[in-house]
């Protein structure tokens, strides 16, 4: 199984790559799953807007996306490419916040089977004018980004931490937000191409 994962904060641009990969899968016949966490499947999704919508702890919020991912693992019946839309590096960026969760993080991850780590992490790493930017001209985030906004500086340090842990193969690309969908989606298929994730 090939695994592409995408990880970024809000406004980076994740969902419109997300959408024109899946677009450039289906133009060009490319076998292809897509789920996203919290949720990624039809029970799961029922958590998902309970941790969405839920004023849990930290550590609480662990052990739930931990919960869901290993359930979302277990129920994939994937052929061809599987793509995430977030995965365990987004429980290290948004949760942790201390030594004690860094430990249990980094363990947790460990319990992932090695087949399911991804051969590529796409994160979108948005800047500070780009964001505020962003911030002013969309919609309105829900309740749980909103909640994050303010730990911005603080998700972006875990991102580019977990950026450098090795874990397995899987290579992390980090991708400058702040350019165009399209160059960005140029960046990704020729990433693709040369790891041989497509042809
Ligand atoms: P997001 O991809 O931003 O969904 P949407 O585009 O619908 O807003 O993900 C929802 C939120 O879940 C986002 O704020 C990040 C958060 N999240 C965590 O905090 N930890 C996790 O482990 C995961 C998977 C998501």
């Amino acid at each position: 199984m090939k695994i592409i994962s995408f990880e970024g904060f809000e406004y980076s641009g994740k969902s419109t790559q997300i959408k024109l990969l899946k677009d450039y899968f289906k133009k060009n016949k490319i076998i292809s799953t897509f789920t996203r966490e919290p949720g990624g499947n039809k029970d799961l999704e029922k958590i998902r807007k309970v941790i969405l919508n839920s004023d849990f702890n930290n550590l609480t919020l662990i052990m739930y996306f931990f919960a869901s991912r290993f359930a979302l693992l277990s129920s994939l019946k994937s052929k061809g490419l599987l793509v995430f839309d977030r995965f365990f590096d987004s429980t290290y960026a948004y949760q942790k916040t201390n030594n004690e969760e860094k430990k249990l993080i980094l363990n947790l991850i460990k319990f992932i089977e090695k087949k399911y780590i991804p051969n590529i992490t796409f994160y979108l790493k948005i800047d500070n004018k780009s964001l505020f930017l962003r911030k002013k001209n969309r919609g309105v985030l829900n309740k749980f980004d909103q909640k994050y906004l303010k730990d911005f500086t603080r998700i972006q340090n875990n991102y580019n931490e977990i950026s450098k842990y090795k874990v397995h193969h899987r290579k992390f690309i980090t991708l400058d937000a702040s350019k165009s969908e399209n160059e960005i989606h140029q960046q990704i298929i020729s990433y693709l191409k040369k790891w041989k994730l497509i042809k």
